[in-house]
């Protein structure tokens, strides 16, 4: 499945979240399914603007969107990557589900200009600090793995990426000069002790929650804050009999996801390696247009976005895979909400329209038919109807 398996992360305020739904006024423009309806705040970041408005609805929770600009659009129509406004209605809603950012259009502006600058404000200023990345193979999709069927059949890992600390943030950083008097750019890998903690507690909770087998990931071998990293995950796996901790260096750890992957139930990891290694993971699956991240933080809403970029290569032709876009929104209701019934709809219905045989142009396999970005979705949410019309009937 590529559905992460349910972990309350009460912990992480998921359970207060819906308890405050429950209790909240309704809004007035809103997608209402029935009488008891709970209701939610979502942002929604598309990174562009849709020509049609979004109508997604599921039974038993009332959905209120709105849409703010982020990235590309936010720097074309404000100048900058992530309007204040943008961060503010984010932080006040219950969960934020992101599209996409950049474009070669913004490539050369200079880094504050950046829509991905935008996306690193973003994590930073709704203290997402830990990211979970499922990666999985459906039996559907066996086939469209660059990995031979034996090595690929029945892989499920979740990676847990630390997503604020480490060396996309550290200081110093910036260009210089050396003593010779050459140019020079420089960053810092940094990780203090409870930045380290926070993110093995959530990743002890997940794997627990799984098949109890944890594997961190670093480079202890080499650098320092590798060594502290590894002690700290040491340290706290040991209050868990229940967890079978290993180590493995990051550079063994990227050979392993291609010899072996099933070795692996869920990796903890830096921001850094985290960010490489979950590329790697999702080529298994067949394509990162599958797969799904939820982006979580002590408190305040989640962030639930596809693991891909903007794609810029097929944008704008219809090539696209909706699919881990869709299953973000599935996250975003399991995790972001605790709505396990409509996360599982959306999942079941993913899957259902992989069994009708639907696929985009990257997980596309003679003898299947080959749509669109549009008509996927279209058919997702037509099972997803149908799924109701039963429901309504039973
Ligand atoms: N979280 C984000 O918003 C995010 C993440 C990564 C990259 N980016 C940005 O996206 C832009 C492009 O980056 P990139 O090319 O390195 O990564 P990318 O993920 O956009 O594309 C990599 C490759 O995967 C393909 N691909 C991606 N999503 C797909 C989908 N849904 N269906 C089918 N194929 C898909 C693309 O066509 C491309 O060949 C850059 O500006 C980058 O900064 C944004």
């Amino acid at each position: 499945m590529v559905a992460l398996q349910a972990t309350p992360l009460k912990t992480l305020g998921f359970s207060r979240r819906r308890a405050a739904a429950a209790a909240r006024p309704r809004p007035m423009a809103s997608f209402r399914c029935s009488a008891s309806a709970r209701s939610y705040n979502i942002t929604l970041l598309p990174g562009k603007q849709y020509d049609e408005p979004l109508s997604p609805s599921t039974t038993g929770v009332e959905l209120r969107f709105q849409e703010k600009l982020m990235g590309g659009s936010a720097l074309d129509a404000t100048g900058v990557p992530l309007p204040e406004e943008t961060l503010a209605a984010a932080r006040d809603s219950d969960a934020v589900l992101l599209g996409a950012i950049g474009g070669y259009k913004w490539d050369n502006n200079e880094k504050h200009l950046k829509p991905e600058t935008g996306l690193l404000q973003l994590r930073a200023g709704l203290g997402v600090f830990a990211n979970l990345r499922p990666a999985a193979v459906l039996p559907q999709l066996v086939d469209a793995s660059t990995l031979k069927r034996e090595v690929a059949e029945g892989v499920d890992i979740m990676v847990v990426r630390e997503l604020t600390g480490g060396i996309y943030f550290g200081k110093p950083r910036g260009f210089g000069t050396n003593d010779k008097g050459e140019d020079t750019g420089f960053n810092t890998e940094i990780y203090s002790v409870p930045e380290i903690d926070r993110i093995a507690r959530v990743a002890i909770e997940v794997a627990r929650k799984r098949r109890g087998k944890l594997c961190s990931v670093d480079k202890a071998n080499v650098l320092e804050a590798s060594m502290l990293w590894r002690k700290r995950v040491t340290a706290l796996a040991s209050e868990f009999p229940d967890i079978e901790l290993s180590h493995m260096y990051v550079d063994n750890a990227a050979m392993q996801l291609i010899r072996n992957p099933k070795q692996f139930d869920t990796i903890v990891t830096n921001n850094i390696f985290g960010d490489i290694l979950s590329d790697e993971a999702s080529m298994i699956t067949g394509s990162i247009g599958m797969l799904p991240s939820a982006s979580v933080g002590e408190s305040g809403p989640g962030l639930f976005e596809p693991i891909h970029g903007s794609a810029p290569d097929i944008a704008g032709q219809d090539k696209a895979n909706p699919l881990a876009t869709i299953l973000s929104a599935a996250m975003l209701l399991r995790y972001g909400l605790g709505e396990e019934n409509a996360a599982k709809r959306i999942e079941a219905a993913v899957i259902e329209t992989l069994n009708h045989g639907f696929r985009t142009g990257d997980i596309y396999s003679p003898g299947t038919t080959l749509v669109g970005c549009k008509r996927m979705g279209e058919e997702v949410l037509k099972t997803v109807e149908s799924q109701k019309a039963v429901a309504a009937v039973n």
